[in-house]
């Protein structure tokens, strides 16, 4: 059986330990293949915010690319893929998706995911956010393919730790992209 493709990619605003949470439940749907590609600033986010060695983190993933390797695969829309996420997703890299600027892997594949009409799911994060901010969200949001998912804590979940707070967040994250988790808890 082929497996599906999935894009996964880190850019440099906090939340690197999401993509983990992301990954490790992806890897779960073995009919998914994570295609893995981080930005500098999610190298520098990983090394600040998780445990993990870059290689440690990128073995989390199928197959890894090299941010500047704009010829790679997921640079292609006829590369077939499911779609992609960006988790977490930084606002210089929501402002470079809003005005096609693609000058790097991840924001190549991300413009081709909104070209070729794929679902593309950012889960940007700043806090306050600017009028800039806000524009470019509020433009992208209104593609139908673009969903716009910040990284917010769901009280109503009880979490009691860090690591619960991240499952919601993935299994929201992962809802938006088709992708069912265990254990992810709904409102009833
Ligand atoms: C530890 C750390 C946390 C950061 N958090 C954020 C953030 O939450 N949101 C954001 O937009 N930028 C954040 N930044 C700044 C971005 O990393 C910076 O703007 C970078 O140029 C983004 O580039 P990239 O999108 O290509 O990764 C953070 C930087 C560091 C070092």
């Amino acid at each position: 059986m082929e497996r599906k493709r999935i894009v996964v990619a880190v850019s440099g605003a906090s939340g690197a330990p999401l993509a983990v949470a992301c990954m490790k439940q992806l890897q779960k749907h073995t009919d998914y293949e994570i295609h893995l590609v981080i930005s500098r600033g999610g190298e520098e986010t990983i090394r600040h915010e998780t445990d993990l060695t870059l290689e440690e983190f990128k073995s989390l993933a199928h197959v890894s690319y090299d941010n500047k390797n704009i010829g790679a695969s997921i640079a292609s829309g006829t590369y077939e893929t499911e779609g992609m996420i960006v988790v977490p997703c930084s606002m210089k890299t929501v402002a470079g998706i809003c005005s096609g600027y693609s000058d790097n892997l991840l924001l190549r594949a991300a413009d081709v995911t909104v070209k070729e009409r794929r679902k593309l799911i950012l889960v940007a994060r700043e806090t306050p956010l600017s009028p800039i901010h806000l524009r470019n969200m509020e433009y992208l949001s209104r593609l139908q393919n673009v969903v716009i998912l910040p990284p917010v804590i769901s009280y109503y979940s009880k979490p009691k730790s860090l690591e619960d707070i991240n499952h919601h967040i993935a299994g929201k994250i992962l809802d938006a992209a088709g992708i069912k988790i265990e254990g992810f808890k709904r409102w009833e």
